[in-house]
């Protein structure tokens, strides 16, 4: 029997954790035939409604839970961790500025990514889920000098899964038809869909659907703006489909992306595509053995260009701001 991979889970009482857990306890984040330990860290106020949750894992009899444990304690639910899921972060409240948000989110993200560097096992994967996730993996990051700067990522999938989404919608086909999608830059709104590089059915897509007024006034705000969306109609934000991304991005990147296709994850940046070095920044990235490359050469045309610039330089506000708080 193959030995259990330990992930740890925080917000695990929230809603993206609770359509999370049952996932990868089932299997769908590393595969039918691996083993997982269970690790949820939540803060003291949130304990027990974590321990209901773990109490419906257990209910579920999943074969493959060989234990969960449950941790306010940063130190000890990073011990050992092979793949860590940051969920749990500060929402922006009513009347709070950036800088207040990006400090609260710098006091839960500093300490867990010092936890990581500290006890994490050596092959530790870390996808930051808890907004804002491009900036908030920097800072874990900048506290976890030890692990490789690749093992950090946040998460541009949902964004990557919506575009899919509505472009098999205008296109009238599966989106397992649809290859080459790519988010650029932040999880934010100024996040850029791009199709010119994308493929249905083998031949490209945007001349494909050959409409650049959709493209710009209906296919890329829809997608950049479709979280807020989601919360008008469910008076509640993405829940199971972001828990249903972050499975997609962990399980691409330890099983690897098909021949011919990539996908769309917050990497640092190494310079490419003019997006300065050690942003995290969404690219097109390709998977194998479980390590990602962003995908290189890929010509950017002018109205690409403007879009990836302007999310990236929102990318370089951010860190600067986070800079001056100290948090990196
Ligand atoms: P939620 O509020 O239902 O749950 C968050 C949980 O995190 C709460 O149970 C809270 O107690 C816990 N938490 C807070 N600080 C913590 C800490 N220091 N350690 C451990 N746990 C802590 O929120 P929900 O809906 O589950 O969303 C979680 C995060 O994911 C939010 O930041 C949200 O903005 C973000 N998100 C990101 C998406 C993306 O595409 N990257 C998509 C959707 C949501």
């Amino acid at each position: 029997t193959r030995t259990p991979v330990t992930v740890t889970v925080t917000g695990a009482a929230g809603q993206i954790g609770y359509a999370l857990l049952f996932r990868i306890a089932s299997g769908q984040l590393l595969g039918a035939d691996v083993p997982v330990r269970l690790r949820l860290l939540e803060i003291p106020q949130a304990v027990k409604a974590a321990e209901g949750t773990a109490m419906e894992l257990d209910d579920c009899a999943f074969p493959l839970v060989s234990g969960i444990d449950i941790h306010d304690d940063a130190v000890k639910a990073f011990e050992g961790a092979n793949v860590a899921l940051l969920v749990g972060a500060r929402p922006r409240t009513k009347g709070m500025e950036r800088g207040d948000l990006l400090e609260a989110n710098g006091g839960i993200f500093k300490p867990q990514g010092e936890a990581i560097n500290a006890g994490a096992a050596d092959d530790i994967k870390v996808l930051v889920v808890g907004n804002p996730a491009n900036t908030n993996a920097l800072i874990a990051r900048s506290h976890a000098p030890d692990v490789p700067a690749e093992r950090f990522t946040a998460m541009t999938r949902l964004d990557h899964n919506r575009a899919l989404a509505q472009l098999s919608k205008k296109a009238g086909v599966s989106v397992s038809e649809i290859r080459r999608m790519t988010i650029w830059g932040n999880h934010s709104a100024t996040q850029y869909p791009d199709v010119f590089h994308a493929e249905i059915a083998g031949k490209n897509a945007a001349e494909t659907v050959n409409d650049q007024s959709w493209l710009e006034n209906d296919f890329i705000p829809t997608v950049a703006k479709r979280g807020a969306a989601i919360i008008e109609a469910r008076g509640a934000s993405s829940a199971a489909s972001a828990a249903s991304a972050a499975i997609d991005h962990v399980h691409t990147w330890v099983n690897g992306t098909a021949e011919g296709d990539w996908t769309s994850m917050a990497v640092v940046s190494d310079g490419s595509y003019g997006v300065p070095e050690g942003l995290i920044s969404s690219f097109p990235v390709t998977t194998k053995d479980g390590e990602w490359s962003i995908v290189q050469g890929l010509e950017i045309d002018a109205f690409s260009r403007t879009r990836i610039d302007a999310s990236v330089n929102e990318l370089s506000e951010e860190r600067d701001a986070v800079r001056k708080l100290g948090l990196i």
